[in-house]
């Protein structure tokens, strides 16, 4: 197979095993050519791509618009905050006034929850999801798996701890997603207010003992507290969550194995991460981020083979 079964990237939920083992082959010959001198290649020569975000970003955006690049691809950006979205244009207005000029596909970040599939559903391009609310974040959790692929040399068999704010998380519900198509085993570790209840019924193992979570585990990928999806208090503050749920150097050393530690980013240094784990030997936080544009370059060229 060398097609995906999709001509949208909206959630991991919608995709397959094979889609997934396509996109990571896929990456390893981009991450390949992104390793050597001239780092582009012109498979997309002649496509154009909106990234569209109505929410901040750094990481998301920037390994986008590289990829993007890298592929030779025509790339527009619009950011909200300084958009005609500010005088009160509606989204599907704000997307077709963008597709007249001829956008081929288009990556969008919006805090609206199933933003992405509205727009599938009323435009031709190709949409890619880069993040909707608390809902999924398909590629940080596609680079997240192809992470711990490369480390551990497989995802199946592995014992994965999401450990955080798993309520507001939208990397936590694709990564769960994700892992689990490709076999591994998944727990959600956090303070009892930040795991929501339908958890359990997606299969995924329930700790509040971050200690235990980190002695289960291959992998524990730390998430950010998301403060600004809080609309009331869940824990009395972010010391006492520090104290409770923060991954310190403490922790890793009263374990008696290897362990490998990931963080989407950003990071809240001192929270739920201090910089003595960040930092380590054991983190690959920032091969994440490098991983992020090779596994983006597989998606959007095998999007625009689907055309
Ligand atoms: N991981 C992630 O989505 O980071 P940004 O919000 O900076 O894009």
């Amino acid at each position: 197979m060398s097609q995906l079964s999709t001509r949208h990237l909206l959630g991991i939920k919608d995709i397959t095993k094979e889609d997934i083992q396509l996109i990571f082959e896929t990456a390893d010959n981009f991450k390949e050519v992104l390793n050597r001198p001239i780092k582009k290649v012109p498979s997309l020569r002649d496509i154009t791509i909106a990234n569209i975000f109505f929410e901040n970003s750094t990481r998301t955006r920037l390994s986008f618009e590289l990829a993007e690049k890298r592929l030779s691809a025509d790339v527009i950006n619009f950011s909200s905050s300084n958009s005609s979205v500010k005088k009160g244009e509606t989204l599907i207005d704000t997307v077709n006034n963008i597709l007249s000029m001829k956008v081929d596909m288009v990556v969008m970040r919006h805090s609206s929850p199933g933003a992405p599939y509205f727009l599938s559903r009323n435009i031709s391009a190709n949409i890619v999801n880069a993040g909707d609310g608390t809902h999924e974040h398909p590629t940080q959790a596609l680079l997240d798996a192809f992470s711990i692929r490369e480390k551990l040399g497989d995802v199946a068999g592995k014992k994965v701890a999401i450990i955080g704010d798993i309520l507001h998380s939208r990397v936590a519900l694709s990564n769960i997603f994700c892992l689990q198509k490709l076999g591994a085993e998944v727990m959600v570790c956090g303070p009892i207010t930040l795991i929501p209840k339908y958890i359990s019924s997606l299969g995924v193992k329930v700790e509040y003992d971050v200690q235990k979570a980190l002695e289960w585990c291959d992998v524990a990928n730390v998430l950010r507290i998301q403060l600004e999806r809080q609309q009331i208090k869940y824990f009395p503050s972010l010391r006492e969550y520090s104290l409770y749920f923060g991954v310190n150097k403490k922790m890793l050393d009263r374990l008696d194995k290897e362990i490998v530690i990931m963080h989407p980013g950003p990071i809240n240094r001192g929270v739920e991460l201090n910089s003595d784990v960040a930092d380590s030997e054991h983190s690959i936080i920032l091969q994440q981020v490098e991983n992020g544009v090779a596994v983006r370059m597989a998606v959007l060229y095998l999007l625009a083979g689907a055309r």
